[in-house]
């Protein structure tokens, strides 16, 4: 197959006044058309990092140290996002790749009804008034939403139906690619299931491309095809998820799958050990002073991804 976006060496950082600190370092990735691809790590590692760079969108402080990021659009031509003007770029944005922001409550304007919200880009895009609101309208149908929310504030809206318009205004020009950045944090568990329902059915309905990023191994198996399992901004292990579950290669990633609690599925925690800052990585591998298998060479050589057994990758010196 081939894939829709291609992630080569790219490392992203934040500038302070004497370096730059690197919080996506080195990522590899082929994202393939129609899937639905996790990013899953904990808190900082750099998801959001990723997430603004594959929209070509990372500005000061933030830098992009090195790689690209090319994306196969409807024509079959590739474009680089990495130093795309902003002219192209704002072309490509929506139609071709859209961008569900972390926190959608507070990415939602407080001050605009939704009716505002979802029509200004589609009139910027050349729609008239009247298609940009039927076309919002289809957007929040397929989302399950009523067209009367169109007429609400983001305050008179719950959590859930907040993440729905967010989810709605980013397919509302049929985008090939969705990048949903924690589209279920802070909301309660039935509300997460039925929000990622909607993703699976924008998937299973147009084909889109969709790149869900969670600090929630639940979320991952609940809706992923494939799963990146970073850690301190490197990929630690990438597969189809059912076989990362199954037997999970790398320490870290077993952690993670080791913390879910039995009784809900959800949430990761009680991972002991912290995890390093952008700006103090150790040596070799990253993840080596939390590792029990440990050794020499752990703490000297960065290991390189690699396929350890078909379809699925690690980055370890001591997983095969
Ligand atoms: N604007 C910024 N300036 C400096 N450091 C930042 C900035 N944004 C994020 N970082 C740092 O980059 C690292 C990765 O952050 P982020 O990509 O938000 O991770 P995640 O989404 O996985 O929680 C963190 O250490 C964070 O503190
Ligand atoms: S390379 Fe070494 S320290 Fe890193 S995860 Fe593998 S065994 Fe642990
Ligand atoms: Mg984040």
């Amino acid at each position: 197959m081939t894939p829709i976006m291609q992630i080569r060496d790219l490392s992203v950082g934040y500038a302070s006044r004497r370096a730059v600190g690197l919080a996506v370092t080195s990522v590899n990735l082929d994202v393939e058309k129609g899937e639905i691809l996790g990013v899953v790590g904990e808190s900082g590692c750099g998801k959001t990092t990723l997430a603004v760079a594959l929209l070509g969108l990372i500005e000061s402080p933030g830098v992009i140290q090195s790689g690209s990021v090319q994306l196969r659009l409807a024509d079959d031509k590739l474009v680089d996002l990495v130093g795309l003007a902003p002219r192209p770029l704002r072309q490509i944005r929506w139609k071709e790749i859209a961008y569900i922001p972390q926190g959608s409550m507070s990415a939602l304007n407080p001050v605009l009804r939704v009716r505002q919200q979802m029509t200004d880009t589609l009139v910027q895009h050349g729609l008239s008034k009247a298609e940009a609101i039927e076309r919002a309208r289809w957007a929040l149908n397929l989302v399950s939403l009523d067209a009367a929310v169109l007429d609400k504030y983001p305050h008179e809206l719950s959590g859930g139906m907040n993440q729905r318009v967010a989810i709605a205004t980013a397919v509302t020009m049929q985008p090939a690619i969705l990048v949903a950045d924690e589209p279920t944090t802070a909301l309660d568990v039935v509300t997460q299931r039925s929000i990622l329902q909607e993703l699976v059915k924008i998937r299973d309905q147009f084909g889109t491309t969709i790149i869900v990023i969670s600090h929630d191994m639940g979320v991952m198996a609940q809706v992923v095809d494939r799963m990146a399992v970073m850690y301190a901004g490197r990929i630690a292990e990438l597969g189809l998820v059912l076989n990362i579950f199954d037997a999970p290669l790398h320490p870290y990633t077993q952690k993670l799958i080791g913390s879910i609690p039995k009784d809900t599925g959800q949430h990761l925690e009680g991972l002991e050990g912290e995890a390093p800052s952008l700006w103090a990585y150790p040596p070799g591998c990253r993840f080596h002073p939390r590792c029990s298998l440990a050794t020499a060479i752990c703490r000297e050589q960065t290991p390189e991804l690699r396929e350890i057994i078909s379809g699925q990758y690690a980055a370890c010196h001591h997983c095969d």
